[in-house]
């Protein structure tokens, strides 16, 4: 226990000095209406009122067109995308926040009706998520994904890239790969949807490549002070498998070190405390902890993982939503707003803008 730190005390990560250690996790919403998946003045709303944080991270956002596997998520692809994020920022921080766009290529998780032409959603390999996703439609079955070849693992590389250096021209402080859920980082970090024999696949070495070459090209193009990512090892989420999640992971890290991101962001799976606990001994970082516990109703009981060192900050995704002032209620020992799952994905200002703060 280290009880002189707390997790109201501020942090500094890279060049940015956070007010506590208190994280909005990433939650995509569905509610980027504005033209071309423009973010709207409603987001900017919902992101200041939530600015208390000592870090927000973006709903998943598309670093390309074909990355897109969910309506109405928000893209940083065009200039107008640009242009939008914009505002988002500027509110954020006008109320002192700080705020990173989570960058996620949903691979193989998507929907063809999604994407405009003949697109269809890629993977490492032709091999289908079991199960259903949400579309316009309703709940639907997995696609099969095309495979991609080697020139365009090259171009989704350099389209994080480009929208990492566009996240930045939109006013945000960094960004965040999403290498977590079953999306596209965790399909090529996967022993089931990944299934090449080339460069990209069959080793451990194969299989973390995607992953850092989309991480040291996003380095290159913003600097490693501005670059975090997100993992969720052993999480099965959309039929995904690890054989061996220890031996994976720790490479990955080892890599992503030898890169100099500022942190990761570890989403634990229940079961796995053990490898928090040893890829946080291994990281050099910073490093923010989404816990297994799942912190509903409270997140008091998890203030306690910043004391005795199990992370340096700890993020809150459902409580943060249905809590613009989470940090302040936390602090206050509650009480505490329920999140209203039905307004989770897509709607208007109810369930979004309209939870109550204390005061
Ligand atoms: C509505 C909703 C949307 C989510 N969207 C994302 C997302 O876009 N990217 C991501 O990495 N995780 C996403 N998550 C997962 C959360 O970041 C978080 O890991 C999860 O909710 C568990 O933490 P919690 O118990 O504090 O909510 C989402 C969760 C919720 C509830």
């Amino acid at each position: 226990m280290n009880p002189t730190v707390s997790a109201f005390d501020p942090v500094r990560i890279g060049g940015l000095e956070l007010a506590n250690r208190i994280v909005m996790a990433p939650m995509t919403r569905s509610r980027a209406y504005g033209p071309g998946q423009t973010p709207t003045d409603l987001m900017a709303t919902y992101y200041a009122q939530r600015a208390g944080a000592g870090l927000i991270i973006t709903e998943g956002t598309q670093p390309s067109v074909i990355g897109q596997g969910y309506p109405d998520t928000p893209g940083l692809h065009s200039a107008e995308q640009v242009e939008a994020w914009r505002r988002v920022t500027d509110a954020v921080h006008a109320e002192g926040g700080v705020i990173f766009a989570q960058l996620m290529h949903t691979g193989r998780t998507g929907d063809p009706e999604l994407l405009p032409g003949d697109l269809s959603p890629v993977g490492p390999s032709a091999v289908a998520a079991e199960g259903q996703i949400y579309t316009h439609a309703g709940m639907k079955p997995f696609p099969v994904p095309r495979e991609l070849t080697a020139d365009e693992i090259a171009q989704t590389v350099a389209d994080f890239a480009a929208a990492a250096r566009n996240a930045i021209a939109a006013g945000f402080d960094g960004v965040e790969l999403h290498g977590a859920n079953g999306y596209l980082i965790h399909q090529f970090l996967s022993t089931n949807a990944n299934r090449r024999t080339d460069g990209w696949g069959g080793t451990v070495e194969g299989r973390t490549r995607f992953a850092l070459e989309v991480a040291a090209a996003v380095v290159a193009e913003v600097g490693a002070e501005r670059v975090g990512i997100r993992v969720s090892p052993g999480n099965p989420l959309h039929d995904i498998v690890e054989d061996d999640p220890h031996t994976t992971y720790k490479a990955l890290l080892d890599g992503l070190a030898d890169l100099g991101l500022v942190y990761v962001h570890l989403m634990e799976t229940a079961g796995y405390r053990d490898l928090t606990e040893s890829l946080r001994a291994q990281w050099p970082g910073a490093f923010i902890l989404n816990p297994a516990t799942r912190p509903e109703p409270t997140g008091l009981g998890e203030l306690a993982l910043i004391e005795d060192g199990t992370a340096d900050l700890i993020s809150y995704g459902a409580l943060f939503l249905a809590n613009p002032d989470l940090p302040v209620r936390l602090a206050a020992g509650g009480p505490f707003n329920s999140p209203d799952r039905a307004t989770s994905f897509g709607g208007d200002h109810r369930g979004y803008t309209d939870y109550p703060t204390l005061n």
